[in-house]
């Protein structure tokens, strides 16, 4: 038998291939390849993984967060640890070092990541998603989010500053704040991982405790990050490349998008509002964040409230007397609030600056929808702020506000509790606006003090963790109109919140008629949390952005990209469930300001494509007319160019060129640092290289012309 045949001998066979050289090695490799040559040589090389999400990294004024690869991207022989003990092969008995660990899920701890991080003989990480979700909760945020950017501080309720009153998030490890100097891939797809494990199993196993022999399992990851240091750095990089190159090579970029807003009564936007109009401002956050990339499920962080704060919405527009009101209510769904307020921030400072239509002095109160979902419970939390309670005329506007919550809760499933008032704010958009001015306002949440929710900002933060459940069997569109008893809960909150809303806006009616829509709710957590390729979210969507859908799990992080699916999604979700349609052809709808209409600096005019008519493929289109606006949710931090800001966010993420995750056999320690595709490639082209290096025709074994085939390595790469 050739030894060569070892590349898929069973472990007894193993120890007889003890003798195979390098150059036996590479011979293989080239023969083997130039007979498969012409086909396909790189896919019988590497196996490459298709459903992987990696750390990257992230910059803020003084720190560099999250993980990368070096240039060429990092290997190492793969080695699974399930239990704790396995580690103890990587960090000290294992022979074949660097290893690549293949993490079991709930074994993604800070204690072990730390261990991980101080060995030398680890060259990147694995973490298989654990299904269920990890028991024990799991957060690689902070334990006290935000900090510094709230409004707490030395100057304002020093006591309440770093969360010294509550730790909000006491199950957050801060993983995803650390810096790695190796990359972590997250393994999303169980079907995968049991491949790298098949391979691991069939090569890497230590058999009756003697250590495992080459040819290994060997994983390769590239994740190489271009900016280093902080975003101080990596912005005067980028604007010296920007001003003396012909090419600039921009390294990173800030985290940015667009803020969602609407009014109940249409303002004109071209102009500022009269000073004395007062404004009731309703706001949720819609971003959140993991330790992976663009890995946001965020439903309990973000999608359970912004759905909730969407239907209150939709009920109000509903109210027939609702443009008669004297108060207006502005609907304010922030973007990036995660990294230190980024939407909020910005909304208050153009605020300040004028550079909005609604200024600080015309907001009457404020009420922000924290994290909502009730779960189990019933009781929704209503949070003041103690320190501006102790002001004689903020004291009474917050005592009215807290009473219309409570009152409208009367008769409904939830109930509303104030916590106690020396308690202070949790982490809230809210706590931007207090920073700028005294503000009467609440903020709502589910948990009395720390968060309910244990896997905040973190993978596993899903529909299963607002206990969302369908039956089985149900199609797609039964799936989207289903009402689950977690939207049927969401939409008490949100009746609770329109009813509060009514009054404080001066309406005097009945609110027992302002009732939120459970099928709507369902609707909008089906389409942000499972689906966004639905049909409802396919007819209210301009034609051209199609590409907005998709079938795989929606994401909610903000990203450097401007416009991200979430945004769009909210805003054409609020103007169908808050505006009209009106009787426009496409052209006027495009063009409201070549119509002669008097209202069109007050209204938003979207043509959006409408459902398929039931009997054709055909869609019918039409124009919806709205309040809904965006604006600018960047941090002022580089409008002013103040790279080192503690005052606004400065968080950036890295650019990268090649992302992507690989497996493959190595025949020997010294092949190892040879696998770079490229120049493995070159070599395959050109095998004098190998006569040259002294090799004679009878050190090549006989090989079958198939069998050389199946025995090169495996595999190939993928792209994100
Ligand atoms: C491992 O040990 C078992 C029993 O002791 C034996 O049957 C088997 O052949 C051994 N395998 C190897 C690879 O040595
Ligand atoms: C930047 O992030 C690091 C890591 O979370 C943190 O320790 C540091 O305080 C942050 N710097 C600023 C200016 O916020
Ligand atoms: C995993 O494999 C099983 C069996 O081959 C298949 O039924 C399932 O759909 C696969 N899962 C995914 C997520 O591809
Ligand atoms: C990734 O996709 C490629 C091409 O479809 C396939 O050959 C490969 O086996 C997939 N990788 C895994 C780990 O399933
Ligand atoms: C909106 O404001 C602009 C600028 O002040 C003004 O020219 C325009 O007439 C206003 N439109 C309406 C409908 O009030
Ligand atoms: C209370 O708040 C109001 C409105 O922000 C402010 O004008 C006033 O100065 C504050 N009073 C005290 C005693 O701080
Ligand atoms: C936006 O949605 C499309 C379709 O689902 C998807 O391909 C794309 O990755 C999404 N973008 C982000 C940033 O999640
Ligand atoms: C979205 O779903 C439709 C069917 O409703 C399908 O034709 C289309 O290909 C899907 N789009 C994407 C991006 O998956
Ligand atoms: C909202 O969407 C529904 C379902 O597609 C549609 O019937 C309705 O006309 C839309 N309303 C507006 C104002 O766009
Ligand atoms: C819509 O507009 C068209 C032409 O502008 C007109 O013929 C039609 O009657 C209008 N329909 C309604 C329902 O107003
Ligand atoms: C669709 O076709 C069915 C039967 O062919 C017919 O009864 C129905 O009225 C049609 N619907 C529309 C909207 O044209």
């Amino acid at each position: 038998m050739a030894a060569g045949a070892g590349w898929r001998m069973g472990a007894g066979e193993r120890g007889r291939r003890g003798a195979e050289t390098l150059f036996r090695g590479l011979l293989f490799c080239v023969l083997g390849c130039g007979f498969c040559w012409g086909n396909s040589v790189e896919r019988k090389i590497y196996i490459p993984l298709n459903k992987t999400a990696p750390c990257v990294r992230l910059l803020n004024a003084t720190h560099q967060i999250g993980c990368q690869s070096s240039m060429n991207g990092d290997t190492g022989v793969i080695h699974v640890v399930e239990k704790a003990q396995d580690l103890k092969w990587v960090l000290t008995d294992g022979p074949h070092p660097p290893y690549m660990v293949l993490l079991d899920g709930e074994l993604f701890t800070r204690e072990l990541m730390l261990q991980l991080k101080g060995s030398s003989r680890i060259s990147g990480l694995a973490v298989a998603i654990s299904k269920p979700s990890p028991a024990q909760g799991f957060s690689p945020g902070l334990k006290c989010p935000n900090d510094g950017f709230g409004v707490y501080s030395n100057d304002y309720g020093p006591q309440y500053a770093h969360c010294n009153w509550t730790a909000w998030n006491p199950l957050g490890n801060g993983l995803a704040y650390e810096d790695f100097n190796f990359p972590i891939f997250l393994l999303e797809d169980a079907n995968e991982t049991q491949v790298i494990k098949q391979c691991y199993q069939d090569h890497n196993l230590p058999q009756n405790g003697s250590v495992p022999e080459y040819p290994l399992c060997a994983m390769q990851l590239f994740a190489h990050m271009h900016a280093v240091t902080n975003t101080v750095t990596c912005m005067r990089r980028s604007s010296l490349q920007t001003a003396f190159s012909l090419n600039p090579e921009e390294v990173c970029d800030a985290l940015s998008d667009y803020n969602v807003w609407s009014t109940l009564k249409p303002i004109n936007t071209s102009s500022k509002i009269n000073p004395l109009d007062e404004v009731i401002i309703v706001a949720t956050r819609i971003d959140s964040h993991s330790f992976f990339w663009n890995v946001a499920p965020g439903a309990e962080s973000a999608v359970a409230s912004f759905v909730t704060h969407l239907a209150a919405a939709e009920a109000l527009h509903k109210v027939p007397d609702v443009q008669m009101l004297p108060r207006n209510i502005m609907f304010t769904f922030f973007q990036g609030e995660t990294f230190d307020y980024i939407g909020s921030s910005r909304m208050v400072y153009d605020m300040k600056m004028d550079k909005f239509p609604i200024r600080l002095d015309n907001i009457h109160s404020f009420l922000e929808l924290s994290q909502v979902a009730l779960r189990n419970s019933s009781v929704l939390w209503v949070h003041t702020d103690p320190v501006s309670r102790r002001n004689d005329s903020i004291q009474p506007q917050v005592e009215t506000l807290v009473e219309a919550l409570i009152n409208s809760s009367v008769g409904a499933n939830v109930t509303l509790q104030e916590v106690g008032q020396s308690q202070p704010l949790p982490p809230s958009s809210f706590q931007r606006f207090l920073r700028a001015k005294s503000i009467p306002g609440v903020v709502l949440a589910d948990h009395r003090t720390s968060f309910q929710n244990r896997y905040y900002q973190s993978m596993y933060d899903t529909a299963e963790n607002i206990l969302m459940k369908y039956p089985e069997g149900l199609s797609p569109e039964e799936t989207l109109d289903y009402v689950t008893d977690t939207a049927k809960s969401l939409a008490e909150v949100a009746t609770v919140v329109a009813r509060a809303l009514y009054q404080l806006a001066g309406g005097t009616g009945n609110t027992s008629a302002i009732q939120a829509d459970p099928r709507t709710v369902s609707r909008m957590l089906y389409g942000f949390l499972i689906k966004t390729n639905n049909s409802w979210f396919q007819s209210i969507i301009k034609q051209d952005l199609k590409g907005l859908l998709g079938d795989e799990l929606p994401q909610h992080y903000i990203a450097v990209t401007t416009l991200v699916n979430t945004t769009q999604l909210v805003q054409y979700v609020l103007a169908n469930l808050t505006g009209t349609v009106v009787n426009f052809t496409k052209e006027e709808c495009l063009n409201p300001e070549k119509t002669p209409n008097p209202e069109k600096e007050m209204y938003v005019y979207t043509w959006v494509q409408g459902s398929r008519d039931p009997n054709s493929t055909s869609r019918v289109p039409f124009c919806v007319q709205s309040t809904v606006h965006l604006t600018k949710a960047a941090s002022p931090a580089f409008e002013l160019k103040q790279w080192g800001s503690t005052e606004y966010s400065t968080w950036t993420e890295s650019r990268w060129k090649d992302i992507r995750a690989r497996i493959f056999l190595i025949a020997s320690k010294e092949l190892e640092d040879m696998v770079q595709l490229p120049f493995l490639l070159d070599l395959m082209l050109q095998p004098t290289v190998f006569t040259l290096a002294g090799t004679t025709d009878s050190a090549l074994p006989s090989l079958q012309e198939d069998e050389a085939c199946w025995r090169i390595p495996l595999f190939q790469a993928s792209l994100l």
